[in-house]
């Protein structure tokens, strides 16, 4: 599939490009962030530009995953990056420390699911953060997702296994029909 770009009201959602390999690096540097997701430890400047390089457009190309970056304009630095990881079901992103507490995350993923819903026939979208990732959560519920409990994750993590975390799923008819499901138990 041809790369495409989106827009929110306060951003715009385009894949990362060559210049935005020095933005994933200085991002992908932070412990929260090595924390919660399966970036490679430590990461390097070739890691981000083989990310921005052959990984993103390989999986554009192939379909198996979506990636774009948030912006704050077409020619902006990349703030974060937010994804339809679509072989795997599921949605995935990551904020750089400096930008979040502000509904960026929020607001991003939104306008990921409106597009995701509209230009692809899937029934269900999945969720899922490794256990105690409280930020990931709210972002989650804020955008709709069911609470599914705990469980094992589908990710592989570093050390080759299945983690231990928090699960959630949305379906097509639900999307945009509640604000925020009250299932959802106190995480923090
Ligand atoms: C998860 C993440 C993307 C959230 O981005 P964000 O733009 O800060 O999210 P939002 O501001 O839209 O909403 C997050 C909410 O959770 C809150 N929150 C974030 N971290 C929290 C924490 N550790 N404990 C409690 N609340 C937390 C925020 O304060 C915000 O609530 P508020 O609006 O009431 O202040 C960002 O924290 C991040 O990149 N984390 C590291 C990577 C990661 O975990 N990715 C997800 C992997 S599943």
């Amino acid at each position: 599939m041809e790369p495409v770009t989106l827009r929110t009201a306060r951003f715009v959602l385009s894949p990362p490009r060559e210049d935005d390999i020095d933005a994933v690096f200085a991002a992908c540097q932070d412990a929260e962030l090595q924390r919660y997701t399966t970036v490679p430890v430590p990461y390097s400047a070739d890691d981000a530009a083989a990310f921005v390089g052959e990984f993103v457009p390989q999986a554009w190309r192939d379909g198996t995953e979506h990636v774009f970056g948030i912006r704050r304009d077409v020619d902006a630095p990349l703030m974060g990056v937010v994804s339809w990881q679509r072989a795997r079901g599921a949605v995935g992103y990551w904020l750089d420390a400096q930008h979040r507490g502000r509904g960026v995350m929020t607001e991003a993923v939104r306008g990921l699911l409106d597009w995701i819903f509209a230009h692809d026939d899937v029934e269900l979208l999945r969720w899922e953060c490794y256990t105690g990732n409280v930020g990931s959560a709210t972002v989650a519920q804020r955008v709709g997702f069911r609470w599914k409990g705990e469980g094992l994750c589908s990710v592989v993590d570093r050390e080759g296994a299945h983690p231990w975390g928090w699960l959630g799923e949305l379906r097509r008819d639900d999307h945009g029909t509640v604000q925020l499901r009250s299932e959802w138990p106190v995480l923090a």
